[in-house]
């Protein structure tokens, strides 16, 4: 099995999502959790962007010990000079260090020719090893690059000593199959890549992020870099959760595996979502609170009698304890509102049974969602609704 690396960057890119600020003691609970849950790589921050960021990824790197902490330096002296002030203490550091390539970029945001953009990145790279080993480099936008310089401008930055290559889609305009063969073409044409870890940084704009990750992996990607809950930039990027899960599930189909114990998923998210002010959407894969929800009878009836007739992932894989998670609504048939009753100590005769099962489709018709509180009134033949 090869091992994928998971490059967390919810403090770096998830944090430039619109509204978010996460302040110090954020952060770090953040980056406890993260280490523990298996992360391999923690993009802190970007040291040099406030003093704010450079106190942040100064002290995670003084806290965290089993992962990689990374941050984030344009490729400019003063940026890589900035990351090594606040990266030094770390057990594990990597300066993450980043230039534009493609011509929209060079043209009108740098302003810089293709040979300027090369020589840029060979010098801070070899800039950046002589603080660290451990050197990333990344193509901002190289999805929208030509492939040709991109082999290039990779290949001198490994003779400069990058140790991982990082390929985004800056603006999430790939489609999977094209972002595979894109990656394939890379891997194919850059001379020393074989010794690198090859990296993928996918954005949300079309939702397609944790797709395209997927199809590098299959093109023979060995890092992606992600957020909690898929965070970021616009539309963020590919989300963790739905990542790791993915690759838990299909590990024999691609063969990869990843050091993340999932049974951290909920809480993180949670905690993401809660010191973010970032709700998840209900319906959202793996987290979102409807994930694990059955409401149609059928299928309710499906999950009582054998739980994988309609659960491809079990709620405990990513920590949650509640074994079944049943919604009573309007479609909920007999079997599932005799089974809530149980759950709540409750047994009914058979008339009884019919005659609560009648109040409760009743009740079901003017309110979405039928709680414990308005099961318990109507067994006790109460009044049992207030919203409606
Ligand atoms: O989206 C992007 O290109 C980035 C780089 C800095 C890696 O966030
Ligand atoms: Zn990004």
């Amino acid at each position: 099995m090869k091992k994928i690396k998971i490059f967390d960057t919810t403090l770096r890119d998830g944090e430039q999502a619109a509204g978010v600020n996460l302040n110090l003691k954020e952060k770090i609970l953040i980056a406890k959790q993260l280490e523990a849950m298996g992360v391999d790589i923690i993009e802190a921050g970007f040291p040099i962007a406030s003093n704010g960021d450079f106190e942040s990824v100064r002290e995670i790197a003084k806290v965290i010990k089993k992962s990689t902490v990374a941050g984030l330096a344009r490729a400019r002296k003063e940026d890589i000079d900035r990351a090594y002030e606040a990266l030094k203490y770390a057990k594990k550091p990597r300066i993450h260090t980043f230039i534009a390539t493609s011509d929209i970029h060079m043209k009108y945001k740098l302003k810089m020719s293709k040979e300027e953009v090369l020589n840029q990145a060979y010098e801070m790279v070899k800039y950046a090893k002589s603080y660290f080993d451990d050197i990333e480099f990344s193509a901002e936008d190289a999805y929208r690059s030509d492939p040709d310089f991109l082999c290039e401008i990779y290949a001198k930055v490994i003779e400069a000593g990058a140790t991982t290559l990082n390929i985004p889609d800056t603006v999430g305009y790939a489609l999977p199959e094209d972002f595979g063969r894109f990656i394939k073409y890379i891997i194919d044409n850059t001379k020393g890549i074989e010794n690198v870890d090859v990296s993928v940084h996918c954005h949300n704009d079309l939702g397609l992020a944790v797709a395209n990750s997927l199809a590098a992996i299959r093109a023979g990607a060995t890092q992606v870099e992600c957020t909690v809950n898929g965070i970021g930039e616009r539309a963020g990027n590919a989300a963790m959760e739905e990542l790791v899960m993915t690759l838990k599930l299909k590990k024999d189909v691609l063969s990869v595996e990843t050091n993340i114990d999932t049974t951290h998923i909920h809480r993180i998210s949670t905690l993401v979502s809660s010191l973010t002010g970032m709700n998840i959407q209900a319906n959202k894969a793996i987290v979102g609170a409807n994930a694990f929800a059955h409401e149609s009878g059928i299928h309710q009836d499906g999950v009582l009698k054998e739980k994988s007739t309609y659960e491809i992932i079990s709620p405990e894989d990513i920590g949650l304890k509640k074994e079944l998670n049943l919604v009573l609504g309007k479609h909920s048939g007999k079997h599932a509102f005799e089974n809530s009753l149980k759950e709540m100590g409750i047994e009914l005769e058979s008339e009884e049974l019919l005659e609560a099962f009648k109040k409760f489709k009743d009740l079901a018709d003017k309110k979405k969602h039928v709680t414990t509180r308005d099961v318990e009134a109507i067994v006790n033949n109460k009044t049992y609704f207030k919203e409606v």
